[in-house]
C-alpha cells in the first residue's frame, strides 16, 4: 500500500524553495555566459599599477578592431571604470528586472558602482557577499551576445579578488605590473596564486616604463614564470590629460601600444584553445 506522503514543514519548504531559486540561477548565469565569449581579467598583485588603465584601452582598442565587447568592473571596494569612461547613467531596463548595460566608445560597461550611492562610498564586502552580488549581476544583465568581457579586478591575493574569478570563471588573466621591483614580486605572487586556482595567465603587461621607474622589468618576468610577454605602456602624461576620453583616442602612441596587446592577447587565447 503506498504511503501517504508527509507534509513538508515550513523549514523544509523553505529549504527547497531556496534550493530551486539557486538552481535556476545557476541556469540563467550559465545561460548568460555562454553569450559571453572570452572573460578576460585585468589584475596585478600591486593597487595602482595601471588595471583599470588597462581594462578601459583595451576593451576600448578590442571594440574599435570590431570585436563585440563588454566590460565589467569587479573591483567591488573601488569601482571606478564609471569614471575613467565618463558614465553618469545606470544601466536601463524596460521591465524592471532585466538590466541593459549603458554603452561608451563601442563598449558595454557595467559596474558595481552603478548601485553605490555616491562615488565616496568605500564599500567592505565578504567572499559569500561578493559571489551572490556577481551572480545576481551575471544573472539579472542582457549582455548581448560578446566575443570578449573584460573584467577590471580588485589587487591583491584576499577573498574579494578570488571571489571574482572563481565566479566568472575567467578564461585568462592580464597580470599588469610596474618596473619596479616590489611590483613584480607582487606580480609574482599573484601569478602564482592564479595558477593555484588552475586558471590560465596569458601573459604580462609593463606599464610605466620610462625614464623614471625603467624598463624591462615585466619582459624579465614573463620570462621567469613562462609567459608571453604581451607589451609595454610608457609613461605619459596623456593619461592626466584625456579628461574626456580614454587615452587610445587621444594618443597615437598609446592607441600603437594597446594595438600591439590585442593582437597578443588574440594569439595567446588562440594557443590556450585552438578550436574556439
Ligand atoms: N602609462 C601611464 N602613464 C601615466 N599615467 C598612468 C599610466 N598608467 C596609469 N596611469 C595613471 O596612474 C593612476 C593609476 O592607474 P589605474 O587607476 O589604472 O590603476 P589601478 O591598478 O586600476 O589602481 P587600483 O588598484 O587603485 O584600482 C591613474 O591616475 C592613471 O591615469
Ligand atoms: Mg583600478
Amino acid at each position: 500500500m503506498a504511503q501517504k506522503q508527509r507534509e513538508l514543514t515550513p523549514q523544509e519548504r523553505a529549504k527547497v524553495e531556496g534550493m530551486k531559486r539557486s538552481w535556476e540561477q545557476k541556469r540563467l548565469v550559465s545561460e548568460r555566459l555562454q553569450r559571453i565569449g572570452k572573460r578576460i581579467g585585468v589584475y596585478s598583485g600591486k593597487g595602482g599599477v595601471g588595471k583599470t588603465t588597462v581594462a578601459v584601452n583595451l576593451a576600448v582598442i578590442l571594440a574599435q578592431e570590431g570585436a563585440r565587447v563588454g566590460l565589467f568592473d569587479c573591483d567591488i571596494d573601488c569601482p571606478n571604470v564609471t569614471r575613467v569612461m565618463r558614465i553618469s547613467e545606470g544601466p536601463s531596463s524596460e521591465d524592471g528586472k532585466v538590466m541593459v548595460p549603458p554603452s561608451r566608445f563601442g563598449v558595454r560597461v557595467m559596474s558595481m558602482s552603478m548601485f553605490q550611492e555616491n562615488e565616496e562610498e568605500a564599500t567592505i564586502w565578504r567572499g559569500p557577499m561578493i559571489h551572490n552580488a556577481i551572480n545576481q549581476f551575471l544573472t539579472n544583465t542582457d549582455w548581448g551576445d560578446l566575443d570578449y568581457m573584460i573584467v577590471d579586478l580588485p589587487p591583491g591575493t584576499s577573498d574579494s579578488p578570488l571571489t571574482v574569478m572563481q565566479t566568472l570563471n575567467l578564461d585568462g588573466f592580464v597580470v599588469v605590473t610596474t618596473p619596479q621591483e616590489l611590483a613584480t614580486l607582487d606580480a609574482k605572487r599573484s601569478i602564482n596564486m592564479v595558477r593555484k586556482l588552475n586558471l590560465d595567465v596569458l601573459g604580462v603587461v609593463e606599464n610605466m616604463s620610462g625614464d623614471i621607474f625603467g624598463r624591462g622589468a615585466g619582459e624579465e618576468l614573463a620570462e621567469e614564470m613562462d609567459l608571453p610577454f604581451l607589451g609595454r605602456i610608457e609613461m605619459r602624461a596623456d593619461y592626466q590629460h584625456s579628461e574626456t576620453k580614454p587615452t587610445v583616442f587621444t594618443s597615437d602612441a598609446v592607441a600603437d601600444e594597446f594595438h600591439v596587446i590585442a593582437d597578443a592577447v588574440r594569439k595567446r587565447l588562440a594557443e590556450l584553445d585552438p578550436d574556439n
